[in-house]
């Protein structure tokens, strides 16, 4: 299953906003709509961005052919519709280096980098799953954060491919999805997608995690990534630290597996990413409804930063990175 695609002309993508409930593709078949897809997050996740940008750059292409500013605008516009994961920013200038070569060119390359994330989640989902036969013991009981399946790839996932492929193996124990306030993406998307693959799994509030490592009922940590800086710094889903703090704590292997087109070897380090602030109202209620007295205020960064040496491997399409023993990004 495609979770984002090029159909006739447009792009398509399954809203990632009426999960669970509803299934519903979008499509997308303006450069301002492709920005509002993005930035509501209906589609989401760093590969999938990233992707989205890309084809939104050849949507571009096509409609402002003949209007050079248009399209500069246009550009300018998706570039900048997130800026924490560094995917966007490269999809988007991929696409737009081929512009001098036509508009067929343009969707050529956003279609070639599609083709590539699916291939990627394939390369990852074994790779992860070998090194977690060999980091934890048999049968392994993991958490993991935000949502890392097909939705936020093209296909497959980073962290949730892994586990997936754990599962088709029949070496998996059990998952624990946190939940990922604000938006859910834990209890909404990764809970969807472990439900459609046939994998056991439970939900918990993300302040239940380390607690669940310190009482020995998780045997790793495996997330995926927005940016993994040059010196290993892994940006991802705000509570991330948390749990990569809490399994520092409990001994734990703490995985990070994300396509080399997450990795960013011109950013030194984390305290030099724009971390995404999406405003108060995601924090003071859910769907409509407020959780918290009228006029409260809500400080709410999307991501965090878990700092390099908390990082035990990274897995990536090509590598296996073990930062525990000094190996570098
Ligand atoms: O704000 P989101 O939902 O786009 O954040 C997504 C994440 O943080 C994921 O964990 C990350 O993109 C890696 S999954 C491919």
């Amino acid at each position: 299953m495609r979770t984002i695609d090029w159909v006739d002309d447009a792009v398509e993508i399954i809203d990632q906003t009426a999960l669970p409930d509803r299934t519903t593709v979008l499509r997308l078949s303006t450069v301002d709509e492709v920005i509002a897809a993005i930035q509501s997050l209906a589609v989401r996740g760093a590969p999938a961005i990233g992707v989205a940008g890309a084809l939104g750059v050849a949507l571009a292409a096509r409609l402002h052919a003949d209007d050079g500013s248009a399209l500069a605008d246009a550009i300018g516009r998706l570039r900048a519709a997130r800026p924490t994961a560094v995917n966007l920013a490269r999809g988007v200038d991929r696409a737009a280096a081929r512009i001098p070569d036509g508009a067929p060119a343009v969707l050529a390359e956003a279609v070639a980098l599609l083709d590539e994330e699916q291939t990627a989640a394939t390369a990852m989902a074994r790779l992860g799953a070998d090194l977690l036969g060999e980091l934890c013991p048999p049968q392994p009981r993991l958490l993991t954060h935000c949502n890392t399946g097909a939705l936020a790839t093209v296909a497959g996932g980073t962290a949730l491919g892994v586990v997936a492929e754990l599962h088709r193996r029949g070496a998996l124990g059990a998952v624990i999805a946190s939940e990922t306030r604000p938006l859910l993406q834990g209890a909404r998307l990764t809970a969807w997608e472990l439900t459609r693959l046939g994998v056991d799994f439970r939900v918990a509030v993300d302040g239940a995690g380390p607690f669940l490592m310190a009482r020995g009922l998780i045997d790793a940590v495996i997330v995926g990534a927005d940016r993994i800086c040059a010196n290993g710094d892994t940006i991802n889903k705000i509570g991330t630290y948390a749990h990569a703090l809490g399994a520092h704590r409990a001994g734990l292997p703490f995985v990070v597996v994300a396509p080399e087109s997450t990795v960013d070897r011109d950013t030194a380090a984390g305290t030099d990413v724009e971390i995404e602030d999406r405003g108060s109202a995601e924090v003071v209620g859910f769907a409509g409804t407020r959780s918290t007295p009228a006029g409260t205020e809500a400080v709410n960064p999307a991501f965090d930063v878990t700092p390099a040496d908390l990082v035990t491997v990274v897995v990536t399409d090509r590598r296996v990175i073990r930062l525990d023993r000094g190996e570098r990004i």
